[in-house]
């Protein structure tokens, strides 16, 4: 990964989350990136000017009025410059001026003046992020090819939980490398499946599973911001989707995710199976409510469901396949039989319990191919969906060489 002589103009807006855009300069130019940033009057507030110059080593710009800032190098000038522009964090207020053309302060003219892609990233309060005029803002800037980053879902600082939050800055930096074509996934098809899958019983009933779909989702982003191409097969959640994912296909049942993604996988490189896939369904789905019947059991005749990863593998040509398993115990040695068993070229396996795992937002991976493992310790879904991308870059480069 290199951003070696890349030049970015960070612009920063007036919200908390300014102070991790002073990471994300750090981060940058770690990768060898010129960054320059301009600020708006109210993210002064938030974070001094005097820290951001510290950190990118060149004058940061706030006004536009400021004649000894544009004898050394104009407005129109710095907007030539840059090779992309990056607003993070990108609030309410100034998404709305870029939405509706605005110039009246450096950043937005900056924004008009320059030719070069535009990449935002929202953080706001949840209330604000879900309301119609910021959502239609993101709409309109969104059909004009600007880049939307996030917003991540969490913790924010007026102590809510919800939409709103700012990406991280490393995961706006990889967002960055991508988008010059140079992430670890750039050119590659990923399909990603995620969640669990519902077998039905009658109308109002059904058999699931406890997976929630975050770690899967996760994994579409962190591969979306590597560069790849992302189609993701869902299976029932309420999760968004993710940045940068480019189509999205959701299921409800085995069956009906086993034909999306042997439909899609024609058209991947790389197939991720982090669905929770039911393995059995019951043999036949009563058209009609099943009524109790006191004082007597009830049985349910199962039938197996395909294995999506096992058809795959049988398949000529077929994708790189990344395959997932949960397990509650002797999580390693189940690991490589499936991997054998089923034909995968890698496999990152679980344990699930207690506050890790399914329905819980942090998770530790041991991840298997043949001849070699490496474990990842215990992080949020997120990080380790990064690094699970890093692995899987070099392993499919390894496998393809
Ligand atoms: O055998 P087990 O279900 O534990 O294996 C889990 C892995 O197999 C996951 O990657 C899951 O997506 C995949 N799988 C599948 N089709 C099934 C069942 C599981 O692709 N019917």
């Amino acid at each position: 990964m290199t951003l070696a002589q890349r030049r970015i103009l960070l612009g920063v807006s007036g919200g908390i989350a300014a102070y991790k855009s002073c990471e994300l300069v750090r981060r940058l130019r770690e990768l060898g990136a010129e960054v320059r940033v301009v600020m708006t009057e109210s993210a002064t507030r938030f974070v001094g000017a005097a820290t951001f110059q510290a950190l990118s080593g060149q004058p940061v710009r706030v006004s536009l009025w400021d004649a000894s800032a544009e004898a050394a190098m104009g407005h129109i000038e710095l907007a030539r410059w840059a090779e992309r522009i990056l607003v993070a964090p990108a609030s309410a207020d100034l998404l709305a001026r870029l939405a509706h053309g605005h110039a009246d302060d450096l950043l937005s003219t900056l924004c008009l003046a320059s030719a070069a892609p535009l990449q935002v990233a929202p953080a706001m309060n949840r209330q604000m992020w879900a309301h119609p005029a910021v959502q239609a803002n993101i709409q309109t800037l969104q059909r004009r090819g600007v880049q939307v980053l996030g917003p991540a879902s969490g913790e924010q600082a007026c102590g809510d939980v919800g939409s709103g939050r700012m990406l991280e800055p490393q995961a706006l930096r990889d967002a960055m490398v991508a988008s010059f074509g140079d992430g670890m996934l750039a050119g590659l098809r990923v399909l990603v499946s995620a969640g669990p899958t519902y077998e039905d019983i009658d109308p109002v009933r059904f058999i699931g599973n406890r997976s929630s779909g975050r770690m899967g989702f996760a994994l579409a982003e962190a591969a979306a911001l590597a560069g790849a191409s992302v189609t993701l097969i869902a299976g029932p959640v309420s999760l968004p989707t993710p940045t940068g994912v480019l189509a999205r296909v959701d299921v409800r049942s085995a069956a009906q995710m086993h034909a999306a993604v042997l439909a899609a996988a024609a058209e991947a490189d790389i197939y991720i199976g982090t669905a929770a896939v039911g393995d059995y369904r019951p043999a036949e789905v009563a058209t009609r409510k099943l009524k109790k019947k006191a004082g007597a059991d009830l049985f349910l005749q199962l039938a197996e469901n395909p294995d999506i990863l096992a058809s795959l593998s049988a398949q000529a040509g077929h994708p790189f396949l990344v395959g997932f398993a949960a397990e509650t115990h002797d999580v390693l040695p189940y690991a490589h039989e499936k991997l054998q068993r089923k034909g995968l070229d890698m496999i990152a396996a679980n344990q699930v319990g207690e506050g890790i795992g399914f329905e819980a937002s942090d998770n530790a991976l041991s991840v298997v191919w043949n001849g070699g493992s490496i474990d990842l310790a215990r992080a949020s879904k997120s990080v380790l969906a990064r690094q699970l991308v890093a692995i899987l870059a070099e392993r499919y480069r390894a496998a393809r060489a």
